[in-house]
């Protein structure tokens, strides 16, 4: 049987960001941030515990993926999706997240765990690939005419 000790080592050693958080009102406020995403977003732990995760967004919030978790958590429904995030430096980076409920019932709370792994690379050979699409489809296109 696997004991908490591991756990908690295996969680830390992760090199994907992952966090707890827990609902107070509308907001979820993260409880436990692992190294990984402190070290993906700049972010010590001390700096943003406590507060909701959107601080991430800074003012890019109009993005699909918002709306989308924004559902998923009014129903308790895991969700996952790819944002545009901010680091502490202002840097963009893609985070491919994926959230899911927990439900404690000894506390009757639900808490979420998130999993946020970068994907900014993935995300710019895929605009680089339907950049050469589009390219290719246009030079196609002229020459059959
Ligand atoms: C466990 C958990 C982890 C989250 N991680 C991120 C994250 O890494 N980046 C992000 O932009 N939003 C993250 N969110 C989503 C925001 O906290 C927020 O729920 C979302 O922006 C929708 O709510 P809002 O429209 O009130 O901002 C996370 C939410 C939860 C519950």
């Amino acid at each position: 049987m696997l004991n908490a000790e591991l756990l908690i080592k295996a969680i830390q050693a992760s090199n994907d960001g992952i966090v707890i958080s827990e609902q107070e009102g509308d907001d979820h406020i993260l409880i436990y941030v692992n190294p990984a995403f402190e070290r993906l977003t700049g972010y010590a732990a001390d700096e943003i515990l406590y507060q909701d995760c959107r601080f991430l967004q800074g003012n890019d919030r109009e993005q699909a993926g918002v709306y989308s978790i924004r559902a998923a958590l009014a129903q308790g429904q895991p969700v996952r999706t790819v944002l545009r995030n901010y680091r502490k430096d202002g840097s963009l980076f893609w985070n491919e997240l994926s959230i899911t409920p927990v439900y404690d019932e000894a506390s009757e709370l639900t808490y979420y765990i998130g999993i946020q792994k970068e994907v900014t690379r993935e995300v710019a050979l895929e605009n680089e690939i339907e950049r050469l699409r589009t390219e290719l489809a246009a030079f196609r296109a002229a020459a059959t005419s």
